[in-house]
C-alpha cells in the first residue's frame, strides 16, 4: 500500500514508517521538522519537509496515489498547549482538519489518527478508563486531540471516510524525546547518564501507564487491514509511579542518585491507566514490553546517543 505518515520524523511517526517499510508498502513522510529529525526518516522514503496546515498538503497524496493517511504530525506538549492554546489549535484542528479534507478528496482508505488517552480522559472516574470513559480533556491538548476525534466521526458519518483513532498511553522508548507524554522517561534517563540530580516532583506517587514505542508500533501495523471505523486504547492496563521509573533507570546505571523529591507541582493529574481489551479482542493485540526491559532498552539508546556526540 502507498502509506503517508505525517509526522514520520518524530518519535513514533518515525518508528511506524520504519515498520511499514519493513512491511514492504512505500510510505511518504510528511513533517516540518519542528521536534522531528531528518535522521529518523526512512531512508529512500520521499520527504517533504511541509506544514500540515499546508494548502499543497493534497497535492503530495495524489503525487504517491495514497492509500492510507496515518497521522502523528501534532503539537505534542501539554505545557505548550497551556502557554499557547492558539498555536495547539492552530496545528492540531487545523492542520488536522486539513489533513482529513484532502484525504476525503483524494478518497483515502482510511485515516488512522494518534490520539491520547490520558490527555482525552482527564481525571479518571474509574480504573483503568475504557474506551467509553467520559471524556473531559484538562489541557488544550487535550481538547485538540479530542475534537479531531469528533471531526473524524463527523466526516465518517457523513462523508463515508472510514478512520482508526489510537488512544496512546504514555509511550516511551528509543527516540522519545522530553516533550511527549512519557517525558519523564527522556528527562530522567538524560540527568543520569549526565551526572546530574533528577528530580521527582512532590512525592512521587502519581501514577502513569507507559507503553513501550514497539507495541505502539504493533497496533499501527494492525489496523491497516481492518474493517469499519473505531476508537482503540492502546495501553498496558499497568500503573507505574514517578519512583518506579526513577528506580529502574538509576538502578540500571548501578544507582549512581540519590533518590531527590521536590515541590509538587500544581494541578498535575493523580493517576492515569487505560484497559486494552478492546484492541486485544479486535486484533490480539496486547503488551509485550514489561517495563523494566523498556527502560533499559530506552536507557541504552539514550547512552548510544550520547557516546556519538
Ligand atoms: N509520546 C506520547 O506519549 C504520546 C501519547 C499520546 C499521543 N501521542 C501522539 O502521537 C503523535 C506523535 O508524537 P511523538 O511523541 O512522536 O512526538 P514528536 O514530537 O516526536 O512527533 C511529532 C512530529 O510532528 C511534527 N510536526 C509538528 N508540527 C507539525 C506541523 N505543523 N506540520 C508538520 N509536522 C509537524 C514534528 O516535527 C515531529 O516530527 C502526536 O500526535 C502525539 O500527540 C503521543
Amino acid at each position: 500500500m502507498n502509506i503517508l505518515v505525517t509526522g514520520g520524523a518524530g518519535f513514533i511517526g518515525s518508528s511506524i514508517a520504519d515498520a511499514y517499510v519493513r512491511l514492504g508498502h512505500d510510505v511518504v513522510i510528511v513533517d516540518n521538522l519542528s521536534t522531528g529529525v531528518l535522521d529518523n526518516v526512512p531512508k529512500g522514503a520521499p520527504f517533504y519537509q511541509m506544514d500540515i496546515r499546508d494548502e499543497g498538503f493534497v497535492d503530495v497524496l495524489y503525487e504517491h496515489d495514497i492509500d492510507i493517511i496515518n497521522h502523528h504530525a501534532a503539537q505534542i506538549d501539554v505545557r505548550r498547549s497551556v502557554e499557547d492554546p492558539r498555536y495547539d489549535l492552530s496545528v492540531n484542528v487545523l492542520g488536522s482538519l486539513n489533513v482529513i479534507e484532502a484525504g476525503l478528496r483524494k478518497n483515502v482508505r482510511r485515516i488512522v489518527f494518534a490520539s491520547s488517552g490520558g490527555a482525552g480522559y482527564g481525571e479518571q472516574e474509574y480504573f483503568p478508563a475504557d474506551e467509553k470513559h467520559p471524556i473531559a480533556p484538562c489541557s488544550p491538548y487535550g481538547i485538540t486531540k479530542v475534537t479531531v476525534e469528533r471531526y473524524l466521526h463527523y466526516y465518517h458519518v457523513v462523508q463515508g471516510l472510514p478512520y482508526t483513532v489510537l488512544r496512546y498511553t504514555n509511550v516511551y522508548g528509543p527516540r522519545q524525546n522530553p516533550h511527549g507524554e512519557a517525558g519523564v522517561v527522556a528527562i530522567f534517563a538524560d540527568k543520569l547518564l549526565g551526572g546530574a540530580q533528577p528530580i521527582i516532583n512532590g512525592d512521587g506517587l502519581q501514577t502513569r501507564d507507559y507503553v513501550y514505542i514497539d507495541d505502539v508500533v504493533r497496533a499501527n501495523e494492525l489496523v491497516l487491514d481492518m474493517e469499519g471505523s473505531d476508537v482503540f486504547n492502546v495501553s498496558t492496563n499497568t500503573e507505574t509511579d514517578v519512583n518506579v521509573i526513577f528506580r529502574i533507570l538509576n538502578e540500571a546505571l548501578g544507582s549512581p542518585a540519590e533518590e531527590k523529591h521536590g515541590e509538587a507541582k500544581a494541578g498535575e493529574q493523580q493517576r492515569s491507566v487505560c484497559a486494552y481489551e478492546k484492541i486485544q479482542d479486535r486484533f490480539g493485540w496486547k503488551p509485550a514490553m514489561s517495563i523494566e526491559e523498556g527502560l533499559r532498552r530506552t536507557l541504552t539508546w539514550f547512552q548510544d546517543r550520547m557516546d556519538e556526540d
